[in-house]
C-alpha cells in the first residue's frame, strides 16, 4: 500500500518536521528563560533550547530556577549535560514532567570543566557510553531524546567513526541529531576558539542525511544569513543558529517569517510585544536589565542601532529602571535613523 494511512499521524509528523526547520542553539548564560521569551516572539515557528543543565543539577538543584519556562516557549528542548545513564534518566523524567518537548544530550561542549566531568565533546570518543545514556533517557520518558554532537575531537578525521557514533545513538533511541559541523579540539583551544577555529564541514552533515534519509538532521555552525540558512535547508531537515540569532535577533525573525510565508514585522513592534512579559516579570521582582540584555542586538547593523544599545544598556542599569527606558531607546533610535535618512 502506498500513501498516508493515518492522517492524524501524518499531520503530527508534518508539524514535527516543520518545527525542526529552524532552531536556536543552546547557549550558556544566553538562552535563559527571558531570552527564549524574546526569541519565541521573533520566531513563532522555531524550536528553542535551554542552556545546558547538568543532570545532577536537575536532580538535586533548584528546579524552579533551572527549569523555568513559560508554556508558549514550546517547542522547547532541555539540554542535559552528563554521562551517567541513571542520572540522565532521572533528569529526563523530571524534564518530561515539567513539560519539555525534547531532551537533548550535549556531546559537543569542549570546556575544561565539562572535560573534567567526562561529558560534552569528549563523549564523541565514547559512542557505547552515549548509546547507554540515550537508551536510559529514552526508556525513562515519552519525550523525544536527541543528541547534539560535533564531527569528532582533536585531529579525528574519520567520517565512518562519526557516522557510527550517530548510528549508535539512533539505535539506542535518539530521534534527531544536531550536528555542529566541526571538530572540538580538547587541548589548547578555549570554548570560544572551539566555535571558530576548527573548520566547518557541512558536507559531512549532508552526507549523513543522504545516507540516512529517514533520520532528522539539524545542521549547526556558522549559519549567519538567510541565504546560507536556505541553502543548507536544501540538504538537511533544519538549521540551528547560535551566535547570529543572539547578536542579530532580527535575522531569526526574517528567517522564521520566510519559512512561514508571513511578512516580517518591524523591529519596534516585536520589541513592544515583549512588554507584557517584561512588566509581569518585573512585578515578580526581576530587574529590567536581566531581560533587556537579550534584546540589545535587535537593531544590529541599522542606523541608530548603536544608540539603541547604549540608551538601553545604560538606562536598564539605573535604579528604578522600567519599560520607559525601552521606549526612550526606541525614540532615540528612531530619531537617529530619521537624521540618517534625511
Ligand atoms: C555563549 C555560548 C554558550 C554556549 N553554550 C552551549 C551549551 O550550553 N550547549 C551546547 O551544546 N552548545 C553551546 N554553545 C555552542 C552553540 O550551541 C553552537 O553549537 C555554536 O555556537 C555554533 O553555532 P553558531 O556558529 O551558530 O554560533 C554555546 C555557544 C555560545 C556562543
Amino acid at each position: 500500500m502506498t500513501g498516508p494511512t493515518n492522517p492524524t499521524y501524518d499531520a503530527h509528523a508534518d508539524a514535527y518536521a516543520a518545527s525542526l526547520r529552524l532552531s536556536v542553539a543552546p547557549m550558556m548564560d544566553w538562552t535563559d528563560e527571558h531570552c527564549r521569551e524574546f526569541h519565541r516572539l521573533l520566531a513563532p515557528g522555531a524550536r528553542l533550547y535551554t542552556e545546558m543543565v547538568h543532570a545532577k543539577a536537575v536532580i538535586h538543584g533548584d528546579r524552579a530556577r533551572l527549569l523555568a519556562k513559560t508554556p508558549h516557549q514550546s517547542p522547547l528542548a532541555l539540554q542535559l549535560g552528563g554521562s551517567e545513564p541513571d542520572a540522565l534518566a532521572q533528569a529526563a523524567r523530571i524534564a518530561a514532567d515539567h513539560g519539555f518537548d525534547e531532551i537533548n544530550l550535549n556531546c559537543g561542549c569542549p570546556s575544561d570543566r565539562v572535560q573534567a566531568g567526562r561529558f560534552g565533546a569528549c563523549l564523541m570518543r565514547e559512542p557505547a557510553l552515549v548509546a547507554d545514556c540515550v537508551a536510559a533517557m529514552a526508556a525513562a520518558s515519552e519525550v523525544p531524546v536527541t543528541v547534539k554532537c560535533r564531527l569528532g575531537v582533536d585531529d579525528d578525521d574519520d567520517y565512518g567513526a562519526f557516522a557510527r557514533f550517530v548510528d549508535g545513538a539512533v539505535a539506542a533511541g535518539a530521534s534527531m541529531i544536531v550536528v555542529h559541523a566541526r571538530n572540538a579540539w580538547l587541548n589548547g583551544l578555549s570554548p570560544k576558539e572551539n566555535r571558530d577555529i576548527p573548520p566547518l564541514r557541512y558536507d559531512w552533515a549532508h552526507r549523513l542525511k543522504r545516507e540516512r534519509p529517514a533520520l532528522p538532521i539539524v545542521l549547526n555552525g556558522g549559519i549567519a544569513s538567510q541565504a546560507l540558512a536556505f541553502k543548507q535547508l536544501a540538504h538537511v531537515d533544519g538549521v540551528m543558529l547560535g551566535r547570529a540569532a543572539y547578536h542579530d535577533p532580527y535575522l531569526l525573525h526574517t528567517i522564521d517569517a520566510a519559512l512561514s510565508g508571513a511578512a516580517p514585522r518591524p523591529r519596534a513592534d516585536l520589541l513592544r510585544a515583549l512588554r507584557p512579559y517584561v512588566e509581569a516579570r518585573m512585578a515578580e521582582g526581576v530587574a529590567l536589565k536581566h531581560i533587556v540584555r537579550h534584546v540589545l542586538g535587535l537593531f544590529h547593523g541599522q542606523p541608530g542601532g548603536r544608540l539603541y544599545r547604549q540608551v538601553l544598556s545604560e538606562g536598564a542599569h539605573l535604579p528604578g529602571a522600567d519599560w520607559a527606558v525601552v521606549e526612550q531607546a526606541l525614540t532615540a533610535t528612531e530619531a537617529s535613523a530619521a537624521r540618517h535618512a534625511a
